[in-house]
């Protein structure tokens, strides 16, 4: 499964950290929220779908979800549609594309 390095990674707050994602041409930049969830690690975009509020220092919930402290968005780090699977390896992480 092809997979993407995610650069510029630094320790938020425990079981959490910021990263982003540049495209090889770097015309595209992303930046994300990596989680830790279940024994590996799930990442979201760090601005919310709804208006754009950084969502970094969020908690994460029991069930997986992150709500946005803007307007209540909820924010699955489950589900597939708004997250990503992540690799740890070697202290780098990788998004997994599918
Ligand atoms: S900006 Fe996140 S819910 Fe509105």
């Amino acid at each position: 499964m092809p997979e993407l390095l995610i650069e510029q990674v630094r320790l938020y707050s425990r079981g959490q950290w910021v990263g982003e994602i540049v495209l090889p041409d770097h015309q595209f930049k992303s930046p994300l929220l990596i989680y830790e969830w279940q024994g590996g690690h799930r990442a979201i975009h760090r601005s919310c779908p709804h208006k754009e509020y950084d969502l970094v220092g969020c908690p994460i919930s029991r069930g997986g979800v992150v709500i946005c402290p803007w307007h209540g968005l909820p924010v699955s780090v489950v589900d597939p549609k708004t997250s990503f699977h992540v690799i740890q390896r070697d202290e780098q992480f990788f998004l997994q594309l599918t």
